[in-house]
């Protein structure tokens, strides 16, 4: 058995260094075991690959650093093939390729705690030389088992991004932001460039039993592992988090199961507001204006701009809204997209709570946006009376928006409606999706293209598929239609009343569908 040791829990580029030595010389997974720490080189105790051999004749031989190459990436087929996975490029170097999904998977993989993360990473690697099309088989233990982990991984990392809480301290240059954090897996490292990005004005360090990573405004270093006791314990925004939701929540409405579900008790003592509901941190976030007003709450503008993103970060984090009376008040405080800042608040949906019809529209419009309800200005006259001639009744569906909030360009003084980007409705389909799971329906109306695309998750022609019924994941169905402003924008009026005439046919076949 060969010992492998690598530099660090993370060193993942002297598992692949290794990795492709062993693999050039036929070292089979059972015959090496990759461990951290150790003294010596890269190899402990490692005989001759073959008798006769130099100590390691492959890596000597190899191109040295690089990555893998991917099987599938350009380049890689003026590659001459010696076997399976292992070719000569042209400088006559042995290049091991790998499938494209490889890299990524392993960099994921080898951040989890497991002792024997690298010998898996081995195992598949020597597999996919073989088994091209390896990675794809989700039931293959090896295959299932990495994915686990690297989920696991994703997971620790996106907990990190919701968790952190940082404290207030001072040293010679002024503000310096500290936070202790133990993360589920080493996703330190993976996960700073997000604090960089959130807090680039601050200087800031987060502590982990793992390592250091500081930002000082200019740069981000990471140093050795910490321990508690060197964050500092209490501070103004301690108190800060604590007034911030004790004066922003009801604990009548305290789900403390779901909560734990979303925080696992690992997190919760570095969070002075443990005992927050999620779907109130949103609301939260949209009091910031008048919490900054009341006296009983610090009014350190500073402080509130340094911590609103994690409170946004939280609520994003936050697990959907279960009733249609917190998702209509969470939907106040999204940010999932850019278009709550110029609208006058998020529209939802309105009608019975469980509707078998629900009808999906594009966006509220102008006067949506000042009544805060679906369909009341032209659009929904035109709807109104096309539901009436098809005798299906508003009052029993449930209608509602792809995308909550009003998309416009001000032109004078008139808001011009602007369509929305596939990246807003996929954002807003967050809210949808939780307006479905709630309200059940069995039947979906979709009214245009977008509100196609917020139903299907796909683009669509809604010209060549209106009117057909599509079976959905949940096992309700989607009917296609167009949208009631098309209706108005026709021109010609014989063309303009034929196609409402197809608008009320789709409205009655909907009908006939419930
Ligand atoms: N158009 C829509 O798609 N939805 C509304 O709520 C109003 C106009
Ligand atoms: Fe959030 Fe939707 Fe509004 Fe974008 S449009 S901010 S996703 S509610």
């Amino acid at each position: 058995m060969r010992t492998v040791s690598l530099t660090s829990e993370t060193d993942l580029a002297g598992w692949r260094e290794a990795a492709r030595g062993l693999l050039l010389a036929g070292v089979e997974p059972q015959g090496v075991r990759f461990r951290v720490g150790g003294q010596g080189g890269l190899f402990d105790a490692l005989p001759p690959a073959h008798p006769g051999e130099s100590r390691d004749p492959v890596l000597s031989e190899e191109s040295g650093g690089g990555d893998w190459r991917s099987s599938e990436a350009p380049g890689a087929g003026a590659a001459k093939t010696l076997g399976p996975g292992v070719r000569r490029d042209e400088r006559m170097e042995k290049v091991i390729t790998v499938p494209r999904a490889f890299p990524d998977l392993a960099a994921e993989v080898a951040l989890h705690r497991s002792e024997d993360r690298f010998d898996l990473l081995y195992r598949l690697l020597w597999r996919v030389q073989g088994e091209r099309d390896l990675l794809k088989v989700v039931s293959d233990r090896d295959v299932a088992d990495a994915m686990e982990r690297a989920k696991n991984v994703s997971r620790a990392s996106h907990k990190m991004k919701a968790f952190v809480r940082f404290r207030q301290t001072q040293d010679d240059a002024g503000d310096r932001w500290i936070a202790w954090f133990e993360p589920a897996h080493r996703v330190l490292e993976k996960t700073a460039p997000f604090f960089q990005r959130r807090f680039t004005t601050l200087r800031w360090t987060i502590l982990t039993p793992d390592g250091t990573a500081d930002w000082n405004g200019e740069a981000l270093s990471f140093g050795p592992p910490a321990t508690r006791d060197m964050a500092p314990q209490e501070d103004e925004v301690e108190e800060f988090w604590k007034t911030y939701y004790a004066s922003t929540f009801n604990p009548a409405r305290l789900k403390t199961r779901t909560m734990q579900g979303e925080m696992p008790k690992r997190y919760w003592a570095n969070l002075p507001e443990a005992s927050l509901i999620p779907e109130l941190v949103a609301r939260a976030e949209v009091r910031e204006r008048e919490m900054v007003a009341a006296p009983a709450t610090p009014a350190n503008p500073r402080l509130i701009r340094a911590v609103a993103p994690v409170v946004e970060r939280a609520a994003q984090d936050a697990p959907p809204p279960e009733t249609l009376e917190a998702l209509e008040r969470a939907v106040q405080g999204c940010r999932r997209c850019p278009l709550w800042r110029d609208a006058t608040q998020g529209v939802c949906g309105r009608g019975p709570a469980r509707a078998d019809l629900m009808i999906v529209g594009e966006q509220p419009g102008d006067q949506e946006d000042l009544a805060g309800e679906p369909f009341v200005g032209p659009a929904g006259q035109v709807l109104n009376a096309a539901m009436s001639e098809a005798e299906v009744d508003r009052s029993h569906a449930f209608v509602t928006n792809a995308v909550k909030h009003f998309k416009h360009e001000p032109r004078g003084k008139r808001r011009i409606h602007q369509t929305p980007t596939t990246s807003e409705i996929t954002a807003c389909r967050w809210w949808l999706d939780a307006e479905r799971a709630i309200v059940k329906p069995k039947l979906i109306v979709t009214l245009g293209a977008t509100a196609a695309f917020g139903v299907l998750g796909r683009k669509v022609a809604v010209t060549k598929e209106r009117g057909r019924p599509i079976a959905l994941e949940d096992g309700s169905t989607a009917l296609l239609t167009v949208h009631p402003s098309y209706l108005l924008r026709i021109p010609d009026k014989a063309a303009a009343a034929a196609e409402r005439a197809r608008f009320v046919e789709d409205l009655r076949a909907a009908r006939e569908l419930l």
